[in-house]
């Protein structure tokens, strides 16, 4: 099963208005997909869609080859929500707690030792380089620390899908280059299928090996092995995006 993701003639609006008009494209499993789009253009939504946060209108969705109507392997599928850092102050919970929600809440873990649960979110916290903050208190790291911690926290169930909306939104820009980073890392070494919507857009074209595009006409491809210009994107939002190429000097992608 090469497809991990497909999406087939969907179709979805909030009222009689259409938003997204009959969807077509496929994801393969250890792809890097990259979901760009002016705002308003549906991509929160679509990403809801193949959650099964929201019911389409119609068409089909398969995730790991499943109708996603009869997938109960929904631990395998982990999701970063728009604003998900947003913890601030005193939130009462350490690093370490707010990961380890997650192997209660998607696979009701509370049989297994103690000792288990804490080596799975160490090495979570590991594959993000979060280890050393685990007894900190979520609410007092930085917005790229808490983006960290929230990758891990989705990492912990050992997921086979990564879906993230937005996850670089308010962290500075060597914060972001990290998350991109850390993403392509986690992509090669676990081959771990990515769908990230963003718009930033010079930083995805680099390290995304495929870019789908929501814009009026609906949705479409570019191959990133072209790059990407002012002009590409000012025509995929519909009006002038000054594009803020991207620093291959501190990028951890070499180019080529
Ligand atoms: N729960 C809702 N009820 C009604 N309309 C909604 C709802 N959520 C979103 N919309 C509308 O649907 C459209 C698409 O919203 P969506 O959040 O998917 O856009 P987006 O592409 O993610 O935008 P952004 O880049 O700003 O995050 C917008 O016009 C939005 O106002
Ligand atoms: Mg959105
Ligand atoms: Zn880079």
């Amino acid at each position: 099963m090469n497809k991990i993701i497909e999406v087939n003639n969907l179709s979805f609006g909030y009222s009689e208005n259409i938003l997204l008009d009959n969807i077509n494209f496929s994801v393969n499993k250890g792809d890097f997909l990259g979901i760009i789009g002016a705002n308003g253009s549906g991509k929160s939504t679509l990403i809801k869609l193949m959650l099964k946060i929201l019911t389409p209108m119609s068409g089909e969705i398969k995730l790991l080859g499943e109708n996603i109507e009869n997938l109960k392997k929904w631990d395998k599928i982990g999701y970063i929500s728009q604003k998900a850092n947003s913890f601030n102050g005193n939130f009462p919970a350490t690093v370490e707690e707010v990961v380890e929600v997650n192997l209660f809440s998607k696979i009701g873990l509370f049989r297994l030792p103690k000792k288990k649960h804490k080596d799975m979110v160490y090495d979570a916290l590991e594959k993000v380089g979060m280890q050393d903050y685990r007894k900190r208190l979520i609410g007092n790291l930085s917005g790229g620390q808490q983006q960290r911690v929230f990758i891990a926290r989705a990492l912990v169930s050992q997921p086979e899908i990564l879906f993230l909306d937005e996850p670089t939104v308010g962290i500075d820009a060597k914060s972001e280059e990290a998350v991109y980073c850390l993403l392509a890392r986690l992509n090669k070494t676990l081959g771990l299928t990515i769908v990230m919507v963003t718009h930033d857009i010079g930083a995805i074209t680099v390290h995304a090996n495929r870019l789908i595009c929501l814009g009026e006409n609906g949705l479409f491809e570019h191959n990133t092995k072209e790059g990407i210009t002012r002009e590409i994107v000012t025509e995929i939002y519909g009006y002038d995006v000054n594009l803020h190429m991207h620093d291959y000097k501190n990028c951890c992608r070499k180019e080529g």
